[in-house]
């Protein structure tokens, strides 16, 4: 077992000391975040050429040319829930019009750098980057609703609790005809994606920020939070190099 294996490990017994101690999944989640990409700046980014990974603009595209499919109009007004470093961000930035552009993450130093990466690759000023951490939705937009929100690689960094919480809140901001698009990691005893390693004889966890999700356990959420759902099926072809898309999955929510 390498270092690295070792030290992601450690990240384990250390989120339940976080609980312990009354702190909440997303403070344990931001704080793995910050230090991970505490040594990134944008202009070793730039240098490397990135076909892939969380810097890859072609996923963003990928993705805007299907919520475009899907409806989505230059004036609608769209919400990129975890934006992270801004690969999403970018196409769907020079799509929309003025102002109709606003991302969230809960990692500081992630919406640093996307601010610096967004600045630096388009002219247009009129949008938000906004640290979600410790802030509810109403905190950061006060009433505003959405046309469109996005979720990209993000439901698969929470747990089951957390994702209910999560789709909670943004229903909330989601306009009477908005749509909600989300990727997940299906559940799948087979799923390689799903284990991180064996340990005496022990399995373990791909990751502590990993999670996977039964088909089961998501509609129940859907239902209780009166949301419906349509399977992706485009999703398919998407190229996405971080994990094998064979369970990974893209559903469309709207309210029910
Ligand atoms: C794997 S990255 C994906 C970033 C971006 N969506 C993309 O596709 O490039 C996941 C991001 O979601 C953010 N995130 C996860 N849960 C969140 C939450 N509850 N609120 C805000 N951001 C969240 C993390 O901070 C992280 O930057």
């Amino acid at each position: 077992m390498n270092l690295t294996k070792i030290k992601w490990l450690l990240l384990f017994p250390l989120r339940y000391i976080f609980l312990l101690f009354g702190k909440d999944w997303r403070t344990f989640y931001a704080i793995i975040l910050n230090r991970q990409d505490r040594k990134l700046d944008i202009s070793s980014i730039k240098r490397v050429k990135h076909d892939t990974n969380f810097w890859a603009l072609d996923t963003g595209k990928q993705v805007k040319k299907l919520l475009v499919n899907k409806g989505l109009k230059k004036n609608h007004d769209f919400l990129d829930y975890g934006c992270g470093y801004g690969r999403m961000a970018l196409p769907f930035i020079d799509y929309l019009n003025d102002n109709k552009y606003i991302g969230v993450d809960l990692s500081k130093v992630r919406v640093k750098l996307a601010k610096e990466y967004i600045a630096s690759s388009t002219k247009k000023k009129s949008y938000k980057i906004l640290l979600s951490l410790n802030q509810t939705m109403y905190s950061l937009v006060k009433e505003k609703s959405f046309d469109f929100i996005l979720l990209y690689s993000v439901i698969n960094h929470n747990p089951k609790s957390e994702v209910y919480k999560i789709l909670k809140e943004l229903k909330k901001h989601l306009k009477p005809s908005g749509k909600i698009f989300f990727d997940y990691q299906e559940y799948n005893k087979n799923n390689p994606n799903n284990y991180f390693t064996t340990f005496l004889g022990f399995t373990i966890e791909r990751s502590v920020k990993d999670f996977s999700l039964k088909t089961d356990e998501l509609n129940y959420i859907l239902k209780e939070l009166d949301l419906k759902s349509t399977y992706i099926d485009e999703f398919r072809s998407f190229k996405d190099s971080i994990a094998s898309n064979h369970y990974k999955k893209m559903v469309m929510v709207e309210h029910a």
